[in-house]
């Protein structure tokens, strides 16, 4: 794999795995475009990646905005004349009981972990069937293999990124663009920290960089799908439980965070008073 004169479009490329990954790419002589909210490190980040790819650049903006995300595909195309390579990788966390979840919650996730995704891949398409050959690669979580409580809505967002991932698997035959699926278990970035409420998981935590090897993996081998770490023995016992006996894995599950009692009781009261409120109910 011949990575110089390539261009690579990084999403969530402020830190964690993003940056790691768009940083990998420009070693290796990759042209970078990175992309996030956080201007300031995305500076960093460039000023570090020119030092091996002099042209690398980013682009400051919210992804969960149709508009943009579009606009990141086709004006970095039109800018470098190619788009080799597209990772989508922004994302954000949500720790919250379901009765807490609003539907506003669900939208921002879906949008910003998932429709980002899907507005960036079908933009990058038509610029990638222009080249004999592209990759895309779709940075997707652990958590949509076996839902870990209180991710519902992350969860949800990362399962339809495989399903569309899948699908491109089938839809993509034929036109030389490759995608891939990078599935990271628990990994040691700032995304942990980014939610009011902390995550169940306590175990431990992997370096980003296994994920960058496994993007790097799925773009050289042109793999569909690698899992980091890919020899953990807790998630491959997890994949074969879900597979072999789902219910013992949900059971698992509860035991890593029971419900408690007072959550479903003050959910119930919020619903008779939200019911007495309306003036209906059944009595
Ligand atoms: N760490 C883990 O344990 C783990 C496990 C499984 C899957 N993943 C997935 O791996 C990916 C990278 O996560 P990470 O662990 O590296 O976390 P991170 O350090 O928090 O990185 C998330 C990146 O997404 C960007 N981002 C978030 N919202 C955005 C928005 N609206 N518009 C543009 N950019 C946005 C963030 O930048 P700004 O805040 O500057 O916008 C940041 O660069 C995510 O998709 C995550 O779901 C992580």
């Amino acid at each position: 794999m011949n990575y110089r004169g390539k261009v690579a479009v990084v999403t969530g490329a402020s830190s964690g795995i993003g940056y790691q990954a768009a940083l990998a790419l420009a070693e290796r002589g990759c042209t970078v475009v990175g992309v996030a909210r956080r201007q300031a490190e995305l500076e960093e980040l460039t000023s570090r990646c020119r030092r091996h790819a002099s042209d690398s650049t980013f682009m400051v903006g919210d992804l969960g905005e149709r508009a943009f995300a579009e606009h990141v595909v086709n004006d970095s195309a039109r800018r470098f004349g190619r788009l080799d390579i597209l990772v989508n990788n922004a994302g954000i966390p949500i720790h919250k009981h379901i009765y807490d979840v609003t539907p506003d919650d669900v939208e921002r996730v879906m949008r910003v972990n998932f429709m980002s995704s899907v507005w960036t891949t079908l933009a990058a398409i038509p610029h990638m069937l222009l080249l004999g050959e592209a990759w895309i690669v779709n940075v997707s979580s652990f958590a949509a293999q076996v839902a870990p409580p209180r991710e519902t809505a992350y969860t949800a967002s990362k399962a339809a990124m495989d399903g569309f991932t899948e699908g491109l698997w089938t839809d993509l035959a034929g036109s030389g663009i490759h995608a891939g699926l990078v599935i990271p278990g628990p990994i040691d970035t700032e995304i942990w920290d980014k939610d009011d409420s902390p995550s169940a998981y306590s175990g431990n935590l992997h370096p980003p960089s296994i994920v960058v090897d496994a993007i790097l993996e799925c773009i050289e081998n042109k793999l569909r799908e690698v899992v980091a770490p890919r020899y953990s023995p807790q998630l491959l016992a997890a994949r074969w439980m879900r597979f072999l006996t789902p219910s013992l894995m949900l059971k698992g599950m509860s035991w890593m965070e029971p419900v408690p009692e007072e959550v479903v009781s003050r959910a119930r009261a919020a619903a008779r008073r939200k019911r007495d409120g309306e003036g209906g109910g059944m009595g």
